[in-house]
């Protein structure tokens, strides 16, 4: 890949609700953004889109296929599904807090070896997300312009594979719902924009 764009999914009903897991659709506030970036995205060659196969990410890409239908191919995969968070499905940090004392501690002392009882952590689900790019890249045929439209733990693991950053600091990278990472990569150099849509 030569162009990279890494967008995460827009407001939805469980970030609006401060809620974790669950498979909300985005909220009004959330569609208005996905025809923003779709806006954005006119012009600029879009041969592949990848997705999750969780509602948020689908409707964020739904505008852009409308907009350029039968000039890009979309793919959902759960590679690129959100951190699975296991029995805390549907809390609150605020919960968490409250009734799993123990957890949430656990997990603000080593967020990146945190393991969710019954889920994922970051550190568990390294693999599965490289995988995803790698699929994506090879499905693409090697295309010079791919976009994976994730999610904010899913999309701080891509963007680590591309950044040179300590594994602990990774789970605090900010991924932004109204901006876009574009990730420029040749052979000498790699270049990170982050761009309002
Ligand atoms: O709040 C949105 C969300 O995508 C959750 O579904 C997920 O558990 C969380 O972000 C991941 O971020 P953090 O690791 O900072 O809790």
């Amino acid at each position: 890949i030569k162009n990279l764009f890494l967008v995460r999914h827009a407001e939805s009903v469980y970030n609006v609700r401060d809620r974790i897991g669950g498979d909300s659709g985005l909220t009004d506030k959330g569609r208005n953004q996905a025809w923003a970036l779709s806006r954005r995205f006119i012009g600029t060659p879009l041969p592949y889109i990848f997705t999750s196969t969780l509602r948020r990410t689908l409707e964020m890409a739904e505008p852009l296929l409308e907009t350029r239908r039968g000039q890009t191919i979309h793919h959902a995969f759960s590679e690129f599904d959100e951190i699975n968070v296991g029995e805390c499905e549907g809390l609150s940090y605020a919960d968490i807090e409250r009734t799993r004392p123990e957890l949430f501690a656990a997990r603000s002392r080593n967020k990146y070896n945190f393991v969710y009882p019954g889920g994922e952590g970051y550190a568990t689900m390294a693999g599965r997300v490289y995988r995803g790019v790698k699929k994506a890249i090879y499905l693409s045929g090697n295309s010079e312009y791919i976009m994976i439209i994730g999610h904010q733990a899913v999309n701080r693991m891509i963007l680590s594979d591309f950044l040179f950053r300590r594994a602990e600091d990774v789970p605090y990278i900010f991924i932004p719902q109204d901006k876009y990472f574009h990730i420029v990569s040749t052979q000498s150099k790699k270049l990170f924009e982050l761009r309002k849509y």
